[in-house]
């Protein structure tokens, strides 16, 4: 029986040796140590040995049975272990691989231009003002003091939707509908970005633009308060050098009326192919707001005063980034969302 179990112990030794995989570790713990398990009958056969052997035999055999199950568990932990490593070397992460690159999107430049110019305004104390793009032709033209008929109409060609709404021409009606809201309440002072649409189609004209209107109403505003506003906004807009100048103009909702020029950027006012030669380049309209404007909106045009500007935002675009084709905004080229 000793001879026996030697023989059992070296069998259990070399079989656990060999085993590379937990399967055949449990196929051969199932076959010493399991229910019907080699060393399981030869316990329950101790019971017919002679009672001079049963201790002995009975140690000897329990002996066994622990060594059988402390190698078979060692050698399951040695396999784990090889398998946790085995893993961790298939999911090593190397951090120095450069990384995936994604595809950000970016902002349109005139929506990155809107930004800048609102920003510029709201830190000068001027409040974001809105109104529709689809406009009644009162506040488009009317209560701008161009009465039906009026001459001026046709400076703006329009798209009508029936015969009292067209798509808005310019931003200047919410001059009106904010005038409208407030008076007699003082200080005024908005700007209103937007969409605008015109019957124009060319390198600087463009069907549908956007317009960046700017009203401010108090006691004693006067044209010195527009320019210094005006000059204050360019130069935080294209750089501190930048000079602006007044032309007399006309629109009929402002009285005087002036178109603003910015010293030219390409050449700094001495005269190129941008600027024409002349060393300037328009932006915007501008004026002090017409009286009858003011009464219309219920403000005493005796006791106050305001100035109004509206600014091309394609036009400021262009210079910005050295557009010379307004038509590039609007053709979805990606290109322009990637400079
Ligand atoms: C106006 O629209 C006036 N409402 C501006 C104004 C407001 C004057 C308040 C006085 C007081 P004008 O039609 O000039 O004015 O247009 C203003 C600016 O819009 C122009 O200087 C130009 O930069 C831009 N603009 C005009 N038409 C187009 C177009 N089709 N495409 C792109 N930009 C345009």
């Amino acid at each position: 029986m000793r001879e026996k179990l030697d023989k059992l112990r070296d069998e259990l030794r070399s079989r656990i040796g060999v085993a590379t995989e937990l399967e055949e570790l449990e196929k051969t713990r199932v076959q010493f140590l399991g229910k019907k398990g080699i060393l399981t009958m030869l316990m329950r056969n101790i019971q017919e040995l002679p009672v001079t052997e049963k201790p002995l035999m009975g140690k000897l055999l329990n002996e066994l049975k622990q060594f059988a199950a402390g190698e078979i568990e060692e050698k399951k932990s040695q396999l784990l272990e090889k398998l946790r490593l085995q893993k961790q070397e298939a999911e090593r992460i190397d951090v120095t691989l450069p990384g995936m690159r994604f595809n950000y999107g970016s902002r349109h430049p005139i929506t990155l231009v809107l930004e800048e110019i609102e920003e510029i305004f709201t830190c000068m104390g001027f409040q974001i003002g809105e109104g529709p793009d689809v406009e009644l032709d009162h506040y488009n033209f009317t209560a701008l003091n161009m009465p039906p008929e009026h001459p001026a109409r046709d400076m703006q060609d329009s798209f009508y939707t029936d015969k009292e709404m067209l798509l808005r021409t310019h931003t200047s009606p919410v001059q009106i509908r904010t005038m409208e809201k407030m008076a007699p309440a003082l200080p005024v002072r908005i700007i209103a970005p937007g969409k605008v649409y015109r019957r124009d189609d060319d390198i600087t004209h463009s069907p549908m633009f956007h317009q960046v209107e700017g009203l401010a109403v108090d006691r004693g505003i006067s044209l010195a308060d527009l320019k210094g506003t005006l000059l204050l906004f360019v130069r935080e807009m294209f750089g501190r050098g930048r000079e602006i100048r007044l032309r007399p103009s006309f629109f009929p909702f402002t009285e005087p009326s002036a178109e603003v020029d910015i010293s030219c950027i390409i050449c700094n006012g001495r005269g190129c192919r941008t600027c024409g030669n002349s060393g300037w380049l328009e932006i915007l309209g501008a004026g002090l707001v017409h009286p009858y404007v003011l009464e219309v909106c219920g403000y005493d045009p005796e006791a106050v005063s305001g100035f109004a500007f509206g600014m091309g935002v394609e036009r400021i675009a262009m210079l910005k980034y050295g557009i010379d084709d307004i038509r590039l905004f609007y053709i979805n080229d990606l290109r322009m969302l990637r400079t």
